[in-house]
């Protein structure tokens, strides 16, 4: 019987995290903050003959993958299941059959060895990626998250609470990196592909920025981003226009990114908030990385920044937050249903 009630909470708990919203089937396993072992088995090369992610591969892909990914992440770790002391699982937003996967997984876990189930909200383990970079963070500090799914700047008041602050009104950044991509004939995964492609090319050409202009100073929008590198692609065409699609990719993304990193900063200093950290899938993009490490060193605010790997999905962060959730006692209903959308509060 699942009965938690003489259950210990334990300051450094080994917790086993696994993740399964979109094409990476992701098991580690961390104990504390450190991190044991982080296993990613992608299903990308088979989703980029579709040019996207097909959810019905994704999710086949995942079904075969997640035992052996849990045993080599145990395995690395040098912990047996029976030291595992929580299972930490994404439950939402993403996929839905490509979370049941993961999260059938982690209840047959958690049941089996009669530990707590935590659910774990995709977005809040972006964020979370930071705990592991400095294991002694502590709000407050502010967001930049930039992911598939979602883009905002947001001011994390304690380890459970953050607000938002500004975000987009319509598509994420890394959803324009890919849509952009697409536009450029590039293969999936767009965003680090129009990242090299911008690394030969030159900020030429002035596409709109992507914080709206006379708007609230809050908002972004990264559709009619996308949109005017679609016409410009277009016109050129039409005109018979040889278009350098370096310069394109070059300029796409600073109209992308730069707003992210004005605003981060600006709402940093208007908070009185010594450090900055960030999360999500755009983070791995260089040019952000450079930029905002340059701007934070001159407003002279500490930049907490996960390693490329902790930005894309995996489930490192997913355990660090559910550390997080583990410490305030939050733990999930073996009942629990995967949620395919979580709003961003
Ligand atoms: O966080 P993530 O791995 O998954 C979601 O939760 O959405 O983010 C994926 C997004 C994709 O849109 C991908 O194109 C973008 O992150 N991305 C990048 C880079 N690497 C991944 N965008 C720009 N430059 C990159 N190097
Ligand atoms: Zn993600």
């Amino acid at each position: 019987m699942y009965d938690l009630k003489n259950y210990k909470i334990k300051a450094e708990p080994v917790i086993l995290g696994i993740e399964s919203s979109c094409d990476e089937t992701a098991c580690a396993v961390i104990k504390g903050r450190k991190i044991l072992s982080d296993i990613i088995v992608s299903s990308a090369s088979q989703q980029a003959l579709y040019g996207g992610v097909v959810p019905e591969i994704a999710s086949r892909a995942h079904t075969d993958a997640v035992d052996e990914a849990a045993a080599q992440a145990l395995k690395e770790a040098g912990i047996s299941p029976d030291e595992v002391d929580a299972v930490a699982v994404t439950y939402g937003a993403g996929l839905l059959g490509a979370l049941l996967v993961g999260l059938s997984f982690a209840k047959a876990f958690a049941h089996a060895k009669n530990i707590p189930l935590i659910a774990v909200n995709h977005i809040r383990g972006h964020m979370a990626a930071a705990y592991l970079v400095k294991n002694d963070l502590k709000p407050p500090f502010i967001t930049l998250l930039a992911s598939g799914g979602h883009t905002a700047v947001l001011h994390t008041k304690s380890v459970l609470e953050a607000e938002v602050l500004a975000s987009t009104c319509d598509d994420a950044a890394g959803e324009a990196f890919d849509k952009v991509a697409r536009v450029l004939g590039l293969p999936y995964p767009g965003g680090p592909n129009v990242q090299k492609l911008a690394e030969g090319g030159r900020r030429t050409i002035e596409f709109p920025s992507a914080l709206i202009r006379h708007g609230d100073g809050k908002t972004f929008s990264y559709s009619g981003l996308k949109t005017a590198v679609i016409n410009y692609m277009h016109s050129a065409e039409q005109r018979g226009q040889k278009v350098k699609r370096e310069d394109v990719a070059a300029s796409f993304e600073c109209a992308a990114i730069d707003p992210l990193i004005k605003k981060t900063v600006e709402f940093a200093l208007e908070k009185g908030v010594q450090t900055v950290t960030a999360g999500g899938g755009v983070i791995a993009n260089d040019y952000l990385r450079k930029q905002l490490a340059s701007a934070c060193l001159s407003a002279g605010i500490t930049l907490v920044l996960p390693e490329k790997r902790f930005c894309t999905d995996n489930a490192a962060m997913i355990a660090s937050e559910g550390l997080n959730q583990y410490l305030a006692g939050n733990f999930a209903p073996l009942s629990i249903n995967a949620r395919a959308a979580i709003p961003l509060k």
